[in-house]
């Protein structure tokens, strides 16, 4: 069910943004926004407590070649990440034979309400769809994160199921798991 996936040589641009590769030199911008209580913890992990946590996760990102740096084009800087995850969700039967990913994403807090997340999930679902050929994608938000539900209702997500999402804080978040096919 879940394609292979290497962004590692892959560059992606938007009317504002530039979607690429996380490298090293983006740890302080990836501190920034990762360090901030309440914004990690939407997407179910815990605020970054020092850089040397932030650059353990940004090394794994490197190297799991499956997540895109959200950079701004008018000052260069690293302000969030789009990840194409593996799919962990019971799905139907018939979607087992059938290619798609998991796409996770966090942006900085300073920058929430101009409509990036949008812009960028909108261009990793056509690279999905048009480059990779996926057949699906999937995407999860916890009931209370309105932002995302948005998110995935303007880029074209329809509802799926109801889920229990276990947090890496543990704590179980009553959440929606949302759907898209690829039309193509
Ligand atoms: C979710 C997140 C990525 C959204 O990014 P963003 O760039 O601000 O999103 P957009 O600006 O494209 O869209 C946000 C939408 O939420 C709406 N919104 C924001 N706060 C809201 C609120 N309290 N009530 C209702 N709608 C709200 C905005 O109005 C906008 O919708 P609209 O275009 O219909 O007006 C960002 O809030 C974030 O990083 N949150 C923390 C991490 C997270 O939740 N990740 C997702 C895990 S599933």
């Amino acid at each position: 069910m879940n394609a292979e996936i290497d962004i590692s040589n892959v560059k992606l641009e938007t009317e504002r943004l530039i979607l690429r590769p996380w490298r090293i030199t983006d740890l302080d911008d990836f501190f920034e926004y990762a360090s901030i209580n309440g914004v990690g913890e939407k997407a179910g992990w815990e605020h970054h407590k020092n850089k040397n946590e932030s650059l353990e996760i940004l090394k794994m990102f490197i190297a799991e070649k499956k997540v895109f740096a959200i950079v701004l084009k008018k000052n260069q800087k690293a302000i969030g990440s789009i990840g194409i995850e593996e799919c962990r969700h019971d799905l139907n039967k018939n979607l087992e034979k059938l290619l798609g990913r998991e796409l996770g994403y966090v942006l900085n807090k300073d920058y929430w309400n101009k409509g990036i997340m949008t812009e960028a999930v909108s261009k990793v679902i056509d690279y999905c769809f048009k480059t990779l050929k996926l057949n699906f994608l999937i995407a999860s938000y916890f009931n209370y994160n309105i932002e995302s539900k948005r998110v995935l209702e303007k880029t074209g997500f329809k509802f799926y199921k109801d889920i229990i999402v276990k947090t890496r804080y543990n704590t179980e978040e009553k959440s929606t798991l949302m759907f898209l096919k690829n039309k193509n």
